[in-house]
């Protein structure tokens, strides 16, 4: 069996992970940076680089020792190059460049994006294979960084439909929760507080929810959010407040999404990114499909938020269709897919 090595370093996550061509992941291993940022109550650039610098390293050493997987079963190495944080996708970059040099394996630059686009079709052995959808499928990807809404005819191409045009979903969640001390990321203490919360009691904005096209805005939730904030104190209420919230954003992501499969007429869908591990947005998804009978696939918790199994596959696939980058590659801190 034949491995693609996999490394992620765009963001805050450094990982590394063993994936084959149909999207079977042998082992992933992530260093969350979580603890190293929440001072901050954000991402600080300098600290993520350098600590990508430290633990990514180690953690290809521990990823060969723990799966037993020899340099003659690796096929290639995939890298994200962009879009990120330049610095923290240069240590992923002129890492995964040396190795390519010495070993003298193929190397792939991989959009983060179409990493969190095929996330939804990585698979673990113990469970059924699915192989990449043939057919043609709306993609919503939602993350810390990117709000944006795909259709996708045929695997490996991409029509943007939508993006966010200023804050992305998962940005909307982490501000929101900074502005209660809530810590950092923010998203998943939100999901935790609004189960026990009643999602009707404040009426928070659901901007662009109406307009014909399938852009987003999440900028003026934050502001509604603080102006709530200031008026009614930051203890009163916070579960009703976190349900209310995050009501408002899975209704805009849900209506735009609807737009879109309805706009394209297809009858597959995938949600991915950080965002889709909440479980809110995962219950609307499921009702979506079923109330318009259709097949969606929403990644396990661990390939929702990043990973770098997802950069495998989505290398291992260009790979297979004869694509490869020269050592020139760049990192490129934005960029649509
Ligand atoms: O995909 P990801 O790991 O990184 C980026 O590419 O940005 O996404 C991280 C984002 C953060 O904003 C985090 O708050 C959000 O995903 N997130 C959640 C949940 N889990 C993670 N947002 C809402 N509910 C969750 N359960
Ligand atoms: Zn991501």
């Amino acid at each position: 069996m034949k491995w693609v090595l996999g490394i992620e370093s765009s963001c805050d996550d450094t990982s590394v992970a063993l994936v084959n061509d149909v999207g079977r992941v042998l082992m992933t291993l992530t260093a969350s940076q979580d603890l190293a940022h929440q001072p901050f109550g954000g991402v600080v650039p300098e600290i993520a680089g350098r600590s990508h610098m430290e633990s990514l390293v180690p953690l290809i050493d521990e990823l060969f020792r723990r799966s037993n997987v020899l340099w003659d079963d690796i096929s290639a190495i995939a890298v994200t190059n962009r879009p990120g944080l330049v610095g923290s996708l240069i240590v992923g970059l002129v890492t995964a460049k040396t190795l390519a040099f010495v070993h003298k394996k193929p190397l792939i630059g991989v959009h983060h994006i179409e990493g969190h686009v095929v996330s939804a079709f990585l698979y673990n052995d113990e469970e059924t294979p699915r192989v990449l959808w043939q057919q043609p499928y709306i993609s919503l990807v939602v993350s810390g960084g990117h709000t944006q809404l795909y259709y996708i005819p045929s695997p490996g191409t991409y029509e943007l439909l939508g993006k966010t045009q200023d804050d992305a979903a998962g940005e909307a969640f982490d501000k929101f929760a900074k502005i209660l001390g809530l810590g950092y990321p923010g998203g998943v203490q939100v999901d935790r507080l609004a189960k026990a919360g009643d999602r009707q009691r404040f009426d928070f904005p659901r901007a662009m929810i109406k307009e014909k096209n399938f852009h987003f805005s999440f900028s003026g939730l934050k502001a509604s959010a603080q102006r709530w904030v200031i008026q009614h104190g930051m203890h009163h209420a916070v579960s009703d407040v976190c349900a209310s919230y995050q009501e408002a954003i899975v209704d805009v992501l849900i209506a735009k999404l609807e737009k879109a499969i309805t706009f394209k007429n297809v009858k597959h869908f995938t949600v991915a990114g950080g965002v889709s591990a909440n479980s809110r947005l995962r219950e609307r998804v499921i009702e979506l499909a079923q109330k318009k009978k259709l097949e969606c696939i929403v990644p396990p918790l661990k390939y929702c938020t990043d990973n770098a199994a997802m950069i495998a596959y989505a290398g291992g696939v260009r790979v297979a269709r004869g694509e490869i980058s020269d050592y020139s590659l760049k990192p490129i801190a934005r960029v649509d897919l």
